[in-house]
């Protein structure tokens, strides 16, 4: 049998390189060696953003639209919505009885976000109920399909130990070995860096979107940060200390381009400018195939929208499956 994968994406509306690069080119790999199961996590969203859910709807597509066109194929990998799946909701009913409290209380991601909240002001700045139970509604996300695995960043590991201790818990106490320990499957990637050097995200404004159009994204890649210490276009250039742009390079260049970039701005044969100008016809050559996708999705919505029902119904079948076992187990009526 071929072991099975679950991830999912928060929906945050257009995806940005970072979760190319990051997640996305994960995932079009992964899924051609494992049962794959891909979501959005729109209910994950509502455990902060209960009150802006203005653009859920659009938001979620777009998620899809990003997906579909980087190459993550709805006959090879089942994609849906979580929501469309209430299957989670009852089982995470289950996890969440067994499920000590302590255990989400020292849950670090989940301490972070509670940080970040109660900086802001106004209603978000309390921790719902529901928001405290991030990490059960997490595992009920990967047990459901009684994952094997789970591709997820560096950040989420502490989540998939919650995962796999309470299945093991469950384990434990209805005396079965019905569900698997998932095993985090972490990406071996190269982080990319915003625009200004931080860490790229929609909200710092530093970000170049998979669908922004070639235009957009060469205006973008100029306004990148290079190495600050160089003034004349004709100094010697140092590749290592240039903070952006030579960092894409690495990113996106071949072994030779990369050494001519090197060679030619340690010469200072290369001005900043004229590189970035090369850099974005690079990046813009990359994804063109991946654009041209997203364009037929954004002027067929309806196309998307059909795959997220059949994939949603594809996930419904499999966790109705897992359910009627775990109420059996339990000992539910
Ligand atoms: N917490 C993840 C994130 O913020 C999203 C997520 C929710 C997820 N449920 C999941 C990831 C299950 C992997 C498996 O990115």
């Amino acid at each position: 049998m071929t072991e099975r994968i679950v991830s999912g994406m928060r929906p945050t509306g257009k995806l940005h390189l970072g979760h190319y690069l990051g997640v996305i080119q994960n995932w079009v790999e992964l899924q051609h060696k494992y049962e794959s199961f891909f979501f959005v996590a729109d209910w994950h969203a509502l455990t902060t953003k209960y009150d802006k859910t203005e653009n859920l709807k659009q938001d979620t597509l777009e998620v899809v639209m990003d997906w579909l066109a980087s190459g993550i194929d709805p006959n090879v990998a089942t994609i849906y919505v979580q929501s469309l799946v209430p299957e989670i909701a009852e089982l995470n009913t289950y996890l969440s009885m067994i499920t000590p409290q302590n255990w989400v209380e020292r849950d670090p991601t989940l301490k972070d976000m509670a940080k970040i909240l109660r900086t802001k002001e106004g209603t978000n700045s309390q921790i719902s109920y529901g928001l405290m139970g991030y990490p059960v509604l997490m595992s009920a996300d990967i047990m459901m399909f009684n994952a094997t695995a789970v591709p997820v960043g560096i950040d989420q590991v502490a989540h998939i130990e919650i995962t796999r201790d309470i299945a093991r818990r469950f384990n434990n106490i209805y005396k079965t070995e019905f569900f698997n320990e998932a095993k985090p499957l972490l990406n071996h990637c190269s982080l990319i860096c915003g625009l200004d050097g931080n860490k790229m995200g929609k909200s710092f404004q530093n970000d170049i979107k998979i669908s922004d159009s070639e235009e957009v994204t060469a205006k973008k890649i100029m306004s990148a940060i290079t190495d600050r210490s160089r003034m004349r276009k004709d100094d010697p250039g140092h590749p290592d200390e240039c903070q952006v742009a030579f960092k894409y390079w690495e990113i996106f260049a071949d072994e030779e381009q990369k050494n001519t970039v090197r060679c030619e701005c340690e010469k200072g044969q290369r001005g900043c400018a004229d590189c970035k100008r090369q850099l974005g016809k690079l990046i813009n050559e990359k994804f063109a195939p991946i654009r041209e996708k997203r364009r037929y999705y954004e002027a067929h919505p309806e196309e998307v929208r059909a795959i997220i029902e059949a994939g949603s119904q594809k996930a419904r079948k499999e966790a109705q499956k897992i359910l009627t076992e775990v109420r059996n187990i339990i000992g539910m009526y």
